[in-house]
């Protein structure tokens, strides 16, 4: 066994800054306070509800994750965030109709409470929005002094001993990275200039790497993973993770397509088509932002099949990702898939998905981890891409040498183990080394 690694204590408060209080942010806000007042479970949550096994099967030993590394406390979580519109978290919630009003009315005072702040927002990135909550500045260096100023005065006026922050807001257009994405210094410039290829989710990300906050990328869009980016969080001691949440279709994606590649089951087509009615899914109306989707959706199946290992296999599939507007089914979303297989002498099967799912149900919990996670590992000094915090993304940021690794149950695999590396715990590798020794 290793020496665990020095992490300091989770002591104080932790503020858990949003830019973007929507659906998801005020979903998982609303999930944590009532959780802490045992009003509601937080199903879900790996951070509050997981187990992890130590040693051998034989030695009995599985302690919560919670109790094993040292995580936040529900109780010492304060709120806060960014977002274009005025409502306050209650409004917002209301607004986004995930949650029943008899949720929402046990936590009212605490959710009116939580008001956010004024928006960095360049509406050439999400075309679909209008910002009522803006900030005034035009600069871009400037704006991410006022996003600085903004994390400064949250934590002073909420006593908090540090911040981590976890992007819920819209998805921006897809866009290549630039020459002002390739170092901090070319990054620094083009804030000053206010480069068009500077979005509005790169100046919280800077803003919060400077004031030492930890960023986690909600969105599939170019945040946080380009060079000056991971130079800054480096530089800082700061962790950085995305992108796009893993929720619904690609949650189902990444479950399934590891075993039929396990059983070496072949795949001709994949199908996949949703229809959703949230303001997310009014944002993604816009072929521009679709784009930024659509690229870290397609993504998952290739890394997980290795066409390029098995030609017979997966060399041919044909993969497809549609998203539908669709006002009436408001954040409940259904995602249906179409998988054509085949097998043993090449007969061909299928298998049919049909998901009736709550978007922002399903991202919540996620929202919760990450920030407790990326806490966990700013303490532990643990700085620039977590990699091992792919479980939760589409798209995992990763080393620019390395592939991601999409399949979630190495996903799993890798981020316990990283928990038991971290308390000095050997990792468990299911070679069944318990008969042997
Ligand atoms: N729900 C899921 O299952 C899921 C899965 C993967 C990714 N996501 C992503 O999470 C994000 C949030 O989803 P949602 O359903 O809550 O959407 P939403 O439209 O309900 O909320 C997004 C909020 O972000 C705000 N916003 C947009 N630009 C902003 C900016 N520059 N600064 C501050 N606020 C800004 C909007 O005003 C809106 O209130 C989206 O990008 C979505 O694609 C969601």
């Amino acid at each position: 066994m290793q020496k665990p690694i020095d992490i300091k204590p989770a002591t104080g408060k932790l503020g858990i800054l949003l830019p973007g209080m929507g659906a998801v942010g005020t979903t998982f806000i609303a999930g944590c306070l009532l959780a802490r007042r045992g009003l509601a479970q937080p199903f879900g949550s790996l951070t509050q509800m997981g187990t992890i096994r130590l040693g051998k099967r034989t030695d009995a030993k599985t302690p919560l994750i919670k109790d094993f590394v040292p995580l936040a406390k529900l109780d010492d979580l304060v709120f806060g965030g960014w977002d274009l519109f005025h409502d306050d978290a209650y409004e917002a919630a209301r607004t986004a109709e995930v949650l029943t009003r008899d949720h929402l009315d046990q936590i009212k005072d605490e959710l009116e409470a939580i008001k956010p702040m004024p928006a960095v927002f360049f509406p050439e990135f999400v075309k679909r929005l209008r910002g009522e909550n803006v900030k005034p500045q035009t600069n871009k260096m400037e704006l991410a002094e006022a996003v600085r100023e903004d994390i400064r005065r949250f934590k002073a006026d909420n006593g908090l001993d540090r911040c981590v922050a976890v992007w819920c807001g819209s998805t921006e257009v897809y866009r290549e990275p630039t020459h002002v994405h390739e170092s901090l210094a070319a990054f620094e410039q083009g804030l000053r200039d206010s480069d068009p290829a500077i979005s509005p989710s790169q100046v919280y990300a800077y803003a919060c790497l400077k004031e030492q906050v930890g960023y986690a990328n909600g969105a599939p869009h170019l945040t946080n993973e380009f060079p000056a980016m991971v130079e800054l969080a480096k530089k800082a001691g700061v962790p950085v993770s995305g992108k796009d949440f893993k929720t619904g279709q690609t949650l189902m994606k990444t479950i399934l397509a590891p075993g039929l590649r396990a059983r070496l089951l072949g795949i001709r087509g994949w199908f996949s088509t949703n229809i959703l009615g949230n303001r997310d899914g009014e944002v993604l109306d816009d072929p521009d932002s679709f784009k930024s989707k659509e690229v870290s959706k397609l993504g998952v199946l290739e890394t997980i099949l290795q066409p390029h290992l098995h030609k017979e296999l997966y060399g041919d599939m044909y993969h497809k990702v549609r998203i539908n507007y669709y006002p009436p089914r408001g954040d409940q979303k259904e995602g249906w898939d179409n998988i054509d297989i085949f097998g043993w002498l090449g007969y061909p099967m299928q298998i049919k998905i049909d998901f009736l799912c709550r978007d922002s149900i399903l991202a919540a919990p996620l929202v919760l981890d990450l920030a407790l996670f990326m806490d966990l590992a700013q303490r532990a000094k643990m700085s620039g891409i977590q990699e091992w915090l792919s479980f939760y993304f589409k798209a995992p940021i990763t080393a620019p040498e390395l592939y991601p690794e999409n399949n979630l149950f190495v996903q799993m695999v890798k981020l316990k183990n990283t928990l038991r590396w971290m308390m000095g715990e050997s990792p468990i590798t299911h070679l069944g080394t318990e008969y042997y020794d």
